[in-house]
């Protein structure tokens, strides 16, 4: 792997220990991966900030590092809610060691805004090279903005942080973004951002690590957001188009023929949605944009809440909101920031929860140890009021 000067001096120690190892992990990812260079990165999203996932070892990790960010890097969701935490529920000994990770994450210049939507607060254009690691972000700024990054893990992604750059190979290069199958949706009527979930769901268990060629939807932003995330976690999708909608299906004229296709019909989607009794919900995966806020405060209008009610959201997204969340909180539900229902331990103690995410119905059975439900946002404040 070709270096210049100043990578081989970083590699050698000259610039101190820490952006030695940094540097290491990514010529080594290089390596792995045969990529023949470096390319710089416009921004770096670094996973791996919940001292529920990470735990001591990853807390003592992060901890022995000392180097600053070379570009601007923004953290996933951690633990809690930074400032209103006990009313989360969360232990004064979990809130200690969470605060420790971020003070360790601060010392290295990452930026703590603490969301999953980092597209929201950063400038990230078409064609820009990023180091992301947080799956769903990865799956949006590659297919909606159409910037370039491959699924990073917490440490490669720290790494190009501090460093600047990333091997150049997988999603950075042009050649490797064309797709790897077709999914062809009988799509036809109006759909929720729910929807999009239970479909990525479905066609991320299909796709594998392939990247899908939808054919029949028409998504908007928030519901290619909740798809990608869907696809991310049921299957490994880091980069997905939606014929005439997704900017590189626009770009580059892809001819499918000859790819697998895989056809899903509105039964399969619909056969998701059962109607088991939960205990809590939960909405914000990905983190809320300020329309979905609006569209929850829209619903909850004049009404309250009879079972927990947790809205997920960036701060600077609820801070944009405020109207919004104040409606929200008036019925009694509670709109956290900085983390999330599977980041954070706060949903471990409910039975069941109901969510209208694809990516949290994947993963709350696992991370927190609840049965889940998929519903739409109607039907989500619906079970919340009743
Ligand atoms: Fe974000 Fe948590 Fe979902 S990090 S994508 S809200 S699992």
């Amino acid at each position: 792997m070709e270096l210049d000067r100043e990578d081989e001096l970083v590699l050698n120690g000259e610039f101190g220990e820490t952006r030695r190892m940094m540097m290491e992990i990514l010529v080594t990812l290089g390596k792995v991966f045969d990529a023949e260079r470096m390319v710089p990165i416009r921004s770096a999203q670094v996973s791996g900030a919940s001292y529920k996932t990470i735990g001591e070892y990853g807390l003592q990790w992060i901890r022995g590092l000392d180097a600053r960010a070379a570009v601007p890097a923004i953290l996933n969701p951690v633990g809690m809610d930074r400032d209103r935490w006990r009313e989360m529920g969360i232990s004064p000994e979990f809130a200690k060691k969470q605060v420790e990770v971020i003070s360790a994450y601060e010392r290295l210049g990452i930026r703590l805004d603490c969301t999953c939507t980092p597209y929201y607060l950063t400038i990230t254009q078409y064609g820009d090279h990023i180091s992301w690691s947080e799956s769903s972000a990865v799956a949006y700024s590659n297919s909606v903005i159409g910037a370039r990054t491959n699924r990073e893990g917490g440490p490669s992604a720290l790494a190009a942080a501090i460093i600047g750059k990333t091997p150049y190979y997988g999603l950075h290069i042009v050649a490797n973004r064309k797709p790897g199958l077709v999914i062809d949706v009988d799509g036809a009527g109006a759909h929720d951002a729910s929807w999009y979930g239970a479909l990525g769901y479905i066609a991320g268990k299909e796709a594998g690590n392939r990247i899908p060629y939808f054919r029949g939807i028409r998504p908007d932003r928030d519901q290619l957001k909740a798809l990608g995330a869907a696809m991310a976690a049921s299957g490994a999708v880091a980069l997905f188009h939606v014929e005439g909608i997704t900017p590189d299906s626009r770009v580059f004229s892809y001819d499918p023929k000859g790819l697998e296709t895989i056809p899903v019909e509105q039964k399969e989607i619909s056969d998701l949605y059962k109607d088991i009794p939960v205990d809590a919900v939960a909405i914000g995966c990905p983190h809320c944009s300020p329309d979905e806020l609006g569209a929850i405060a829209h619903l909850l209008e004049g009404k309250h809440v009879k079972k927990p009610l947790y809205v997920f959201t960036s701060k600077a997204v609820a801070g944009n909101s405020r109207s919004f969340v104040e409606i929200i909180e008036r019925s009694g539900a509670r709109v956290y920031a900085d983390t999330c229902m599977v980041v954070s331990p706060c949903m471990d103690s409910y039975l069941a929860v109901m969510v209208n995410s694809g990516k949290a119905f994947t993963y709350v059975p696992n991370m927190c140890g609840a049965a889940s439900r998929i519903g739409t946002l109607e039907e989500c404040i619906n079970v919340a009021c009743s």
